[in-house]
């Protein structure tokens, strides 16, 4: 049976203040939810917060996106070996907002995600398709895609310490759920095809669901077979909303 795995996805929202209320009612929430997992992630000058504010917690933190390569002259971007000395867990790669308005390719997503794996992160890889790739029927072929491009450039086995998100961009911040027959059926589909490589790494992979998850809907979300949690923008700042998410997986 996989833990399920709440995960708040801030993006570009926040200020010390803020996080300080969110973050000390998210620590205290979750005492009382030991059999879940959760985590946050913030932009870069917040990420000294989460590291401070969660470091007596099961909280655990990360970042939004990181660069795919060691290091070197690429002013404004942070490597992933950064982000490991500095202590984070998790990072988001390939979130539909980066494929989509910084035009990230999926073999640039699979370079930052192994660049993740080999500092020692878990990468949360995003994956999903707009509303005219559900309507032409394309949406097994666009997942498989960016699913593959991941297999291809790290091989299957990687994805024993990674986290997979479905995410279909028409329902990301549009409050348009898909449903939850909608969203099982895109995670077995990942489930399948990672099984065609390695049936046992199939098993313990972590699919989240990602777009307009809420208090209300992700109970129903949350009890399908290949739901292992969710990826949570809008309602995650919000400190009932998130745990009563959470409080959906334990
Ligand atoms: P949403 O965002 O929950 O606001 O739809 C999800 C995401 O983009 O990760």
């Amino acid at each position: 049976m996989r833990r399920k795995l709440v995960v708040g996805n801030w993006k570009m929202h926040g200020s010390l203040a803020q996080n300080e209320s969110l973050l000390s009612a998210i620590k205290s929430g979750a005492v009382q939810l030991s059999r879940v997992d959760i985590a946050v992630c913030a932009p870069f000058p917040y990420l000294a917060q989460l590291k401070q504010e969660l470091a007596a917690s099961a909280v655990k933190w990360g970042a939004q996106d990181v660069h795919q390569l060691e290091k070197g002259a690429f002013t404004g971007e942070v490597s992933a070996s950064m982000l490991a000395d500095f202590g984070c867990t998790y990072v988001i790669v390939g979130h539909s907002e980066r494929r989509n308005i910084y035009g990230e390719t999926s073999r640039l997503v699979a370079e930052k995600f192994a660049a993740a794996q080999s500092a020692g992160l878990i990468p949360i890889l995003c994956m999903g398709e707009t509303l005219e790739q559900r309507e032409g029927g394309e949406t097994e072929s666009v997942v498989a895609e960016q699913l593959d491009a991941v297999i291809a450039l790290v091989g299957v086995q990687a994805f024993g310490k990674a986290v997979v998100a479905y995410e279909p961009v028409w329902a990301i911040g549009t409050g348009k759920t898909a449903s939850q027959e909608q969203a099982q059926a895109v995670h077995a589909f990942i489930r399948q095809r990672v099984a065609g490589h390695d049936a046992h790494v199939a098993e313990g992979l972590v699919i989240l669901y990602g777009g307009s998850v809420k208090a209300a809907n992700a109970p129903a979300l949350f009890a399908m077979a290949d739901i292992d949690g969710g990826l949570i923008g809008g309602a995650a700042l919000v400190a009932e909303e998130f745990l009563g998410i959470c409080r959906a997986g334990q």
